[in-house]
């Protein structure tokens, strides 16, 4: 049921006032941005997919693999959080992450196997959402992930429990060095809660801003074998 909120909505103190009148005052689309023509759309999201990170790439847009991951738990109540695109298969739309299967994302992917991916770069004034159901790659991907990190990473990897609370730096730092000790002496082993996930995209959306507000936005959503393309407003 949708409860109406009775606050009338205005801002807080003044120091809240202050800080949202600065936040109004920091530019936005403000472009020169790249121009995207729907008639140029390809007939797959992951072609399409596939070019954008290629601008973006080519382009220098920051962090082009960090994107939020949305997921629901079984009664429905929404989470999202930044991850790292860990894997692409544009033929099959179908997008690969990685976590810990004993956090919070996983528990809600385990109850309710489907999600949503959402990138957002700025610097091009564009925004992607893909959704669809999420499947658990198995042990050759889940090895191929692993390994393929720099040490850093598989340190973080055998590093403590995601999402539980934490007692304190001391905590972090045994629980580290022991981590940093286990990947060098065992250099292939792969921590038992490592999970890499695979988004088959059912629908996608592409948004293109302009400067001048006329933004662009395309919906692909799956049809039998091929995918039905149309404009949205925006
Ligand atoms: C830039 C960035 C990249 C991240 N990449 C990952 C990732 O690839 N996998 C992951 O499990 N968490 C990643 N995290 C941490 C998650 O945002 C999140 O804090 C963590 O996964 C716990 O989420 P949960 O409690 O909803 O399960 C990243 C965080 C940031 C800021």
């Amino acid at each position: 049921m949708r409860e109406k909120d009775e606050e009338s909505g205005g801002t807080g103190s003044l120091a809240d006032e202050a800080l949202l009148a600065r936040m109004r005052a920091a530019p936005v689309l403000a472009g020169p941005l790249p121009r995207f023509d729907p008639e140029d759309a390809p007939d797959t999201p992951g072609e399409l997919f596939a070019r954008w990170l290629d601008a973006a790439l080519a382009d220098g847009v920051p962090e082009p693999h960090v994107m939020t991951l949305s997921t629901a738990d079984a009664d429905g109540t929404p989470t999202a959080r930044v991850l790292m695109l860990r894997g692409i298969d544009s033929a099959a739309c179908a997008y690969d992450f990685a976590s810990d299967s004993a956090s919070p994302k996983s528990g809600d992917l385990a109850a309710n196997p489907r999600a949503a991916l959402t990138w957002y770069w700025p610097a091009h004034g564009r925004q992607i959402r893909m959704a669809g159901p999420v499947t658990v790659l198995g042990d050759g991907a889940t090895r191929r992930d692993f390994l393929g990190r720099g040490e850093a990473s598989r340190v973080a990897g055998f590093t403590g429990r995601m999402s539980q609370p934490l007692t304190g730096p001391e905590e972090y730092e045994r629980e580290r060095r022991a981590a940093r000790d286990l990947v060098a002496a065992e250099p292939d082993r792969i921590p038992a809660t490592h999970i890499v996930y695979r988004l088959r995209a059912r629908e996608a959306e592409f948004f293109q801003a302009d400067p001048a507000r006329f933004h662009v936005r395309v919906r692909y959503a799956r049809d039998g074998d091929g995918w039905h393309r149309a404009l949205l407003w925006p």
